[in-house]
């Protein structure tokens, strides 16, 4: 297959892009990514002369740039996981959210109804879902009650998929996952600001009280989890995608406390962010009985060799900091 990932110089798409070249499936992977700030070729430098990998640089909103790489490369299939990301961001710039990870979805779209791309995998969110309450654990069939701009705009993105799939009968699927993580995170995320600060002996910014509660999948399980959506997703599908390593935030921190034998006293509380939701949990019954997936990776193996990468990375995620907002 020649299949279009689009953002894919970011944390997931590039960790998702070394998955796929390394599964020994022979597809061409055309990576498509406007590398705004999040954005770094850096994380592809060990495949940039691939035979099998291309890199264009382009905006998902761009329809003439858009259909352009979808005609030169035959797509047969188009993974997106191009989008603002950043929670905070999204509460200082909403308009750059709706363009990227709506106007950018609907662009895309398009080009897959004009240009009878074969499958489109939308790479969404567990926040779309919004906060539960202890206990509760949404399907894919709940209701979608987004708390940010950011997940405002991916819920919105969702419904735009599942209208062309209803619409135009195009062969969709959504993913919504729980927070990554791994290596090649940009380090304004909550796992590498945490080790990046507690290396350069910088306060650790914790929100409220640190009681906010995650499920944290590692990256790798993810893209399995999205390669199997890819290739034996049901059209028109959603598939939650789940850990159940729930950890609250200080949690996570005092990980990394331990683990880089450092101060607690560089714990930080600062203002929680507005409408910051309590809780994500989501139930990935469907994924796992249909297409026989579940994660890996154990939890605390994983975010210990998480720490360790970026200990051992510096000269990957120094350059990077002048980017980091409110460092
Ligand atoms: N990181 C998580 O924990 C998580 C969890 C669930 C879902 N997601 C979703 O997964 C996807 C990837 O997340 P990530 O953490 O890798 O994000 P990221 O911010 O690290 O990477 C996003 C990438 O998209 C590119 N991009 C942004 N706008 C673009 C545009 N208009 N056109 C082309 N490229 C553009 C950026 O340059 C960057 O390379 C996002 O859609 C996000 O909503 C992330």
């Amino acid at each position: 297959m020649n299949i279009l990932v689009t953002g894919g110089a970011g944390f997931i798409g590039s960790n998702f892009i070394h998955y796929l070249l390394g599964d020994g499936l022979h597809d061409h992977i055309i990576n498509f990514d406007k590398l705004t700030y999040a954005g770094n070729l850096a994380n592809l430098a060990d495949v940039a002369d691939d035979s099998s990998y291309t890199f264009i640089k382009g905006d998902i909103a761009d329809k003439t740039a858009v259909e352009a790489a979808i005609n030169d490369y035959h797509v047969d299939a188009i993974v997106n996981f191009a989008a603002e990301s950043h929670v905070d961001r999204s509460i200082l710039d909403p308009d750059a959210f709706v363009r990227s990870n709506y106007v950018g979805v609907s662009t895309l779209l398009d080009a897959v109804k004009t240009f009878k791309v074969d499958k489109f995998v939308q790479i969404s969110t567990d926040e779309v879902y919004g906060s539960s309450r202890p206990g509760e654990q949404f399907s894919e069939t709940a209701d979608l009650n987004p708390s940010s701009p950011y997940s405002a705009t991916k819920a919105g993105a969702d419904l735009l998929v599942l209208a062309y799939f209803k619409t135009y009968g195009l062969n969709v699927n959504i993913t919504r996952s729980a927070n990554n993580y791994g290596k090649l995170q940009f380090p304004e995320k909550l796992i590498p600001l945490m080790v990046t600060n507690g290396i350069l002996g910088k306060p650790l910014p914790v929100y409220g009280d640190g009681t906010n509660v995650r499920d944290w999948l590692n990256v790798a399980d993810n893209c399995r989890a999205i390669d199997a959506v890819l290739r034996r997703g049901q059209a028109g599908e959603i598939y939650n995608i789940a850990a159940h390593n729930y950890a609250k935030n200080i949690q996570i921190v005092k990980k990394v406390i331990n683990h880089l034998n450092i101060s607690k006293s560089q714990i930080e509380y600062v203002a929680d962010r507005p409408a910051n939701d309590l809780l994500y949990s989501i139930d990935d019954a469907k994924i796992r009985h249909e297409l026989g997936w579940q994660p890996r990776v154990d939890f605390d193996a994983g975010i210990d060799q998480t720490i360790d990468w970026y200990v051992n990375h510096e000269q990957w995620w120094r350059p990077l900091l002048g980017k980091v907002k409110n460092r």
